[in-house]
């Protein structure tokens, strides 16, 4: 597989690819339609917040499969382009955790006490001493804006350091600041009023977009405003106005809106505006951690194992993988059989788990199944579209689960509905892993589903069956497996057929003009019949 890597990483990240037997490719100037060419033929595209990997990437890109993201944010990345496409967006969000919370600490001090301001001067040769007099943290009031992973991590220090500790969180609860010595506040102006230092820790998100602007800053007062979280979060230019004039203290950023940061920025023109090029996760531990990381979930990707921090697709925990993996496969298949023996507008899909499946987070069995369903119906359908392209479409979705499963250890049921009809197919596991389709539509069945298959509704009647026998030989189709289901004798049966190739339209025609089938369905299905 061929992985093309477009902003730097640490060199472990790429040695883990290669040495995996994959091609590894760098570009790290690619933009535009380079960009664009060059993931042409990529199966996964590694990228930090240097690479806007827009929605036209992704239809530049057919083979791809995965984004991996060399860190946290991924406002750089169109994830719902990513979803339409089936790509997988996974983030490193453990890694620099730690390296963003020390710079963001190391930033509060460079701009209280105007370190980087002195050194400069110093540097030039004046000994400024008379003209700083800084601010200490201890005793002061920290104001935390997001209190996720760099939040608490920044908390925690500031608070050993003899800091009080404000939060604002909309998305946690009291308990949870209380952990962390702080208080939760649930107003952002009262956490920026009370505070001697706002730290922001939020993600870029529409609703974070420009939440530090003119009035909040004005709410702010004489305090230090530390940002190392993402640019756009804060309005640089009422920032700058705000330092310069008052009444904010100083700044230290670590993040712009746009990066690289121009050198007309209003910024660089104000002396307590401290800033850094998006260092925060600029350490060898978290480089190489992150790497790691994303090499390890491109890895599973490529295997088809679950993506650890997926974005966008159901997650399974990796312990639980392997007792769920052959339960895809099956879900899988019954949705392929029960849409195409629906054959109508799909408005409806329920997923049935019963037995031991259904102790299992079953996110991914689901979406399989769903991915069976829209499969005849999509050209690039996985599990990853699979649900978006059920919302999309305005389907229903819904899953049941029971612990008691007749005759069987785990059964999953995919029913389809156009609204009117219903259609059921039930599958299972035999020991070994092998697939069977055990219910059709009512029927006990017990058919092997691989390759082409026929499913034919008629009278139980002698006959009938030797029939289809005659129609199928004299068409050239080998028969490889059948199997007949009938609920009462001389009532209805099903029948199912494994065949060697699809039945012709002039076949299927002279079966239905026998007026004791009722019904007869063509089904493709993956997988060759030769080692069954
Ligand atoms: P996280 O998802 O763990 O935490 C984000 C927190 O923000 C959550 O607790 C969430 O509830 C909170 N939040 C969301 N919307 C909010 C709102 N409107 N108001 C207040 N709080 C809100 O993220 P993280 O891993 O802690 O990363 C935090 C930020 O730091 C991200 O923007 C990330 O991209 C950035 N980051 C930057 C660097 C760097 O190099 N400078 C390195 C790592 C992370
Ligand atoms: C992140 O979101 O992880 C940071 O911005 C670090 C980076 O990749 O530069």
């Amino acid at each position: 597989m061929k992985v093309l890597v477009t902003d730097p990483i640490a060199e472990e990240g790429i040695a883990t690819l290669r040495d995996a037997g994959h091609e590894v490719v760098t570009g790290y100037e690619l933009e535009g339609e380079a960009l664009l060419d060059a993931v042409g033929d990529t199966h996964a595209l590694i990228v930090r917040s240097g690479t806007e990997v827009t929605a036209e990437v992704f239809g530049a890109a057919p083979s791809l499969r995965i984004v991996g993201r060399a860190g946290i944010g991924v406002d750089n990345i169109d994830v719902d382009a990513a979803t339409d496409h089936g790509v997988v967006v996974a983030n490193a969000p453990d890694g620099n955790v730690r390296a963003a919370a020390e710079h963001t600490v190391a930033m509060t001090f460079a701009a209280a006490r105007s370190i980087p301001q002195a050194h400069g001067r110093l540097a030039d040769g004046e000994w400024a001493k008379g003209d700083y007099l800084g601010r200490e943290v201890n005793n002061k009031t920290l104001g935390v804006v997001g209190l996720g992973r760099v939040g608490q991590e920044v908390a925690k220090r500031l608070d050993s350091l003899g800091m009080d500790l404000v939060v604002y969180d909309p998305y946690i609860n009291e308990e949870r600041a209380a952990q962390f010595g702080a208080e939760l506040v649930d107003d952002l102006d009262d956490c920026l009023a009370r505070a001697d230092f706002v730290t922001i820790h939020t993600p870029l998100l529409p609703e974070t977009e420009g939440m530090i602007g003119a009035e909040e800053l004005e709410t702010m007062g004489d305090a230090y405003l530390v940002n190392c979280a993402r640019g756009g979060i804060v309005d640089e230019a009422a920032l700058a106005e705000a330092v310069a004039d008052g009444p904010v203290a100083g700044a230290a950023l670590d993040v712009f809106a746009e990066e690289p940061l121009s050198p007309d920025s209003p910024l660089l023109d104000v002396d307590d505006v401290i800033v850094t090029p998006h260092l925060g996760a600029s350490t060898e531990a978290a480089q190489e951690n992150v790497a790691l990381d994303t090499a390890r979930q491109v890895l599973a990707a490529f295997e088809d194992e679950p993506v650890v921090n997926a974005l966008n697709a159901p997650s399974v925990d990796e312990s639980a993988f392997p007792r769920i993996e052959p339960y895809l496969d099956v879900a899988d298949t019954a949705g392929k059989i029960a849409a195409q023996l629906l054959g109508e507008r799909i408005s409806g899909v329920e997923v049935g788990y019963e037995g031991d499946i259904a102790e299992e987070d079953v996110d991914l069995v689901t979406a399989s199944a769903l991915k069976g369903v829209f499969s005849p119906l999509e050209y690039e359908v996985n599990a990853v579209n699979a649900p978006q392209i059920a919302e999309d479409r305005g389907i229903g979705v819904t899953e049941s689960k029971t612990r008691q499963a007749e005759d069987f250890r785990s059964l999953v049921t995919v029913t389809v509905t156009d609204g009117d009809a219903e259609l059921s197919v039930r599958g299972t596991l035999l020991a070994g892993d092998d697939p069977r389709i055990v219910r059709i539509d009512g029927y006990r069945v017990d058919a092997r589903p691989y390759g082409q298959m026929l499913v034919a509704r008629n009278r139980d009647e002698p006959g009938v069956i030797g029939l289809i026998g005659t129609v199928l030989g004299e068409a050239g189709v080998n028969i490889a497996g059948m199997f007949n289901g009938r609920e009462t004798i001389g009532g209805e049966a099903l029948t199912v057929y494994n065949l060697d190739d699809r039945l012709s339209d002039d076949a299927v025609d002279r079966l239905l003009d026998d007026d004791r089938i009722t019904s007869v369905d063509r089904i493709t299905l993956d997988g060759a019949d030769a080692d069954r």
